[in-house]
């Protein structure tokens, strides 16, 4: 359900109820474009120093060994090249903190560069062209604090046997472990020799035989050619749970069941998927669960979704994770971001297919009220960034692109194309996005060439309807367009009817009836409190509802923000063990930031991170450590 009128207000201006003035959208506009705009490349990856325009990687071979000891995993990359440019001498690729040996074409020793590392970008290795063939041979070892991988202790996994390791490429994180031209419009297949300690299994975004023996052997293929972020490795005490015919799930053998059976609508939705928007092109689709540690909700790596144990509730209500990761198969995977710039092709894409998925898997009921918590990360993203960090095609010259994450490409993108959908009509869109899908299959691709294909294929067919200005609005220009469309759900109104009357001591909290309430009705209801609660109210909540004690992830969350914020004690036992165990950015970081805003908040923070560092991922540290420093 959706009602046409915007609530969304520009830039800095904090959350009113109103609708902003044209004027004042413009001045914003006008001030948040960067002086250098007109110096930028379209289409240029500022996030790599290799050289793929003119000699471009198309396959990875890769022979490994992960060494849990060392934390290390050394061995060979051989790449094959293709020269773009006739006249070109060398190739280029990026590493981060690797350790170069050796580099070999054709069995004889070649000279190479390591030039000095950027402080996000890391080092450009340079080899020049061998005289004969295509392939150079790179012998490397990553560092044991390579920023795309994390070493599991045997106490930080469910098991507590084994140890465990897995690997996190996106945005820029894969040249931490494979020297390789780190940019998602350098597509490459892959073929890996994996070797590890006898016990574990290796899974790799690849080809995976669930059947393979466990012997310390793993051979992977990868023949679709993929962008370099979607290269992952995976290593622990594995076991696989088939779900569906083409669906399974690998897990710890103490998790597993209980994955399988929270992600058995898994081939319904991939089922569900095709229907809508043409074929599966990959194959399996399995679902990885890794500890809780992943910093992550989910991350789309081909044929096998890497994702967080803490949306294992128990009741479903937190698998729209699987639908996401799930549609990247067609929005990421098959057609993919040329540049980080460009990531709300992804995520936007990807963030509205969800929403269909699940409305066609869990009714229009569901879809309603996660439409309207979506729409709410929305505002208030759109409330506290500034208007350069909430334009889509985003200008991130100089800046890594952990540090930009938010949900302006995920929500703002997914509303663009809902906004679309209701103007053309439902069954417009999907073809639409059929044809867009399969037109673009295996290509990677800036917002311009989308723009390109959209103006033709879709402004122009319907120009009474659609012009122009306001699709640029959407992409280029911070905050929300005027009157874009404003989901609501009924299950909702409920809610706020609920919440209000307990404000305003018409009832107390136990009188609530929130018997039937679903965990979105949970969260909104949390979610929406206002910013100050006393501690008897806290306290009535808790007692009511024993929110403390919630065994979901996403209510928990939701909760301990409320207890930070009014320094509610009796939830400060769960907020630490809660900080401690997971890892995962989405859930930790606003309850870090909250805590780091007053003395007594920061101290508990550093005490929680510091007990928590050695287990948490590279990531997670450094979104992290800012606050409790
Ligand atoms: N591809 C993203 C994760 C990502 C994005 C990693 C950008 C690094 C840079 C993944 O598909 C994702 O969006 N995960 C979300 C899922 C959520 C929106 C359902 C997450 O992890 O919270
Ligand atoms: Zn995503």
């Amino acid at each position: 359900m959706f009602k046409q009128c915007s609530a969304l207000l520009l830039g800095t201006l904090a959350l009113l109820s109103g609708c902003t003035d044209q004027q004042s959208t413009q001045q914003q506009a006008a001030a948040s474009k960067p002086d250098a705009k007109q110096e930028m490349v379209v289409g240029k990856d500022y996030h790599s120093q290799s050289n793929p325009e003119q000699v471009k990687v198309t396959n990875i071979a890769l022979d490994l060994d992960v060494n849990f000891d060392k934390k290390v995993i050394s061995g060979d990359a051989e790449l094959t090249f293709e020269k773009v440019k006739q006249d070109a001498s060398s190739l280029i690729v990026d590493t981060r903190e690797l350790t170069i040996n050796k580099v070999t074409a054709n069995g004889e020793e070649i000279p190479f560069t390591l030039h000095p590392a950027d402080s996000f970008l890391g080092a450009a290795l340079e080899i020049p062209l061998p005289a004969t063939g295509d392939k150079v041979k790179i012998s490397y070892a990553t560092s044991p604090d390579a920023s795309g991988v994390q070493w599991l202790t045997p106490e930080q996994t469910a098991g507590k046997k084994h140890p465990f390791l897995f690997t996190q490429s996106q945005a820029i994180h894969a040249r931490s472990f494979i020297p390789l031209q780190d940019s998602p419009q350098v597509r490459v297949t892959y073929q890996a020799n994996i070797h590890t300690p006898q016990d574990l299994l290796a899974v790799m975004s690849a080809a995976n035989d669930p059947n393979t023996e466990r012997d310390g052997d793993y051979q992977f293929n990868m023949p679709q050619p993929i962008p370099s972020y979607l290269i992952a490795l995976a290593v622990g005490d594995l076991e696989f749970k088939a779900m569906g015919r083409r669906t399974g799930v690998y897990a710890e053998p103490s998790v597993v069941d209980a994955a399988a059976k929270e992600f058995e609508d898994t081939e319904s939705m991939l089922i569900t998927t095709e229907k809508l928007y043409g074929p599966y092109r990959w194959d399996r689709y399995d679902l990885l669960i890794l500890p809780p540690s992943f910093p992550f909700g989910g991350m789309e790596n081909p044929r096998l979704s890497f994702i967080t144990p803490t949306v294992i509730a128990g009741d479903k209500s937190l698998v729209s994770l699987i639908a996401h990761e799930l549609a990247h198969s067609w929005s990421g995977n098959t057609v993919t971001n040329a540049t980080w710039r460009d990531l709300w092709l992804n995520e936007g894409f990807t963030t509205y297919l969800t929403y269909r998925i699940m409305e066609n898997v869990y009714g229009e009921a569901r879809f309603n009220q996660e439409a309207v918590l979506g729409y709410q990360d929305l505002e208030a993203d759109v409330a506290s960034l500034p208007p350069k960090d909430q334009i889509l095609a985003i200008d991130l010259r100089g800046r890594d692109p952990d540090d930009v994450f938010s949900n302006i490409p995920y929500e703002k993108g997914a509303l663009f194309l809902r906004e679309v959908e209701h103007t053309i009509g439902r069954e417009n869109m999907d073809k639409f996005l059929m044809e867009y899908f399969e037109h673009f299959a295996f290509q990677s691709i800036t917002t311009d060439q989308f723009l390109t294909y959209f103006k033709k294929h879709v402004v122009e067919q319907y120009p009474d309807k659609l012009d122009m200005a306001r699709i640029n609005e959407w992409i280029f220009e911070p905050g929300v367009p005027q009157d874009a469309p404003m989901p609501e759900s009924d299950a909702f109104s409920i809610v706020d009817n609920a919440r209000n009357n307990w404000l305003n001591g018409e009832m107390n909290a136990n009188q609530i009836d929130t018997k039937n309430w679903t965990v979105h009705q949970w969260l909104y209801f949390l979610n929406n409190m206002p910013e100050e609660l006393t501690l008897e109210q806290l306290h009535e909540l808790d007692r009511a509802f024993s929110l403390t004690k919630s065994h979901n992830n996403e209510i928990a969350h939701s909760w301990l923000m409320i207890a930070v914020k009014n320094w509610y004690q009796p939830a400060f036992g769960r907020l630490n063990d809660y900080l401690v165990h997971i890892g995962r950015n989405k859930l930790v970081k606003p309850l870090y930031r909250e805590l780091s805003k007053t003395v007594e908040g920061k101290k508990i923070a550093k005490e929680a991170f510091d007990k928590a560092k050695a287990g948490y991922h590279p990531l997670t540290v450094k979104a992290n450590q800012g606050f409790v420093e």
